[in-house]
């Protein structure tokens, strides 16, 4: 079987489950495929996971290998994204939405009332997919990534309602 057939049609047909340490080869493979030199490293994921009372990962199966996975910081009333990714080979079929929106409803579960992120000026598909979302831009962090690209702040503001747009 290729890689290519073993992945879900759409989002829908993958098993969402939380992220655990024994994941951590798989995912410092995707790490460096889907963000090279600004990849985290092996250490800092393993601390993140050490905290679930504020911190909460999820990835993406199918066919026996994870295709996305993200996590929140949640210390109420706010949220960060840390991270999110999904497998090259797996984008465009609406995992990373999929994703997001498990991570926001995973921040307001916890009390989250404002989810921050932050994205490279030039990480087009990763902007549009946040503010088709409902994130707008607060802040910019000049040069903030090693290779000198701006960093965007966004922001979500949730509604009580269950709304969060
Ligand atoms: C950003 C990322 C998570 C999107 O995942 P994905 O599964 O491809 O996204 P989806 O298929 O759910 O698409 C959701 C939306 O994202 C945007 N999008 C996705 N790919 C895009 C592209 N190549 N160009 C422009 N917009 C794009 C669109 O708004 C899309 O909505 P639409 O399908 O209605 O047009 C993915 O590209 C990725 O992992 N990139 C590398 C890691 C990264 O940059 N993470 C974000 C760090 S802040």
């Amino acid at each position: 079987m290729t890689g290519e057939s073993a992945l879900p049609a759409a989002a829908g047909a993958a098993r969402w489950r939380h992220l655990r340490t024994d994941d951590l080869d798989e995912i410092m493979g995707l790490e460096d495929q889907l963000f090279g030199a600004d990849a985290w490293p092996r250490d800092g994921f393993e601390a993140e996971l050490l905290q679930p009372e504020t911190r909460e990962y999820v990835a993406a199966e199918a066919g026996g290998r994870i295709i996305a996975y993200g996590g929140i910081m949640c210390v109420p009333p706010i949220a960060d994204i840390q991270t999110i990714g999904v497998a090259r080979e797996a984008q465009g079929r609406g995992l990373g939405r999929a994703l997001l929106r498990r991570l926001v409803e995973a921040s307001r579960a916890r009390g989250a009332e404002d989810i921050l992120l932050e994205v490279r000026e030039d990480n087009a598909p990763a902007r549009a997919l946040y503010e088709s979302e409902g994130f707008s831009q607060i802040h910019v962090r000049k040069r903030y990534y090693r290779d000198g690209c701006d960093a965007l702040i966004m922001q979500l503001k949730l509604t009580p309602t269950g709304d969060p747009r």
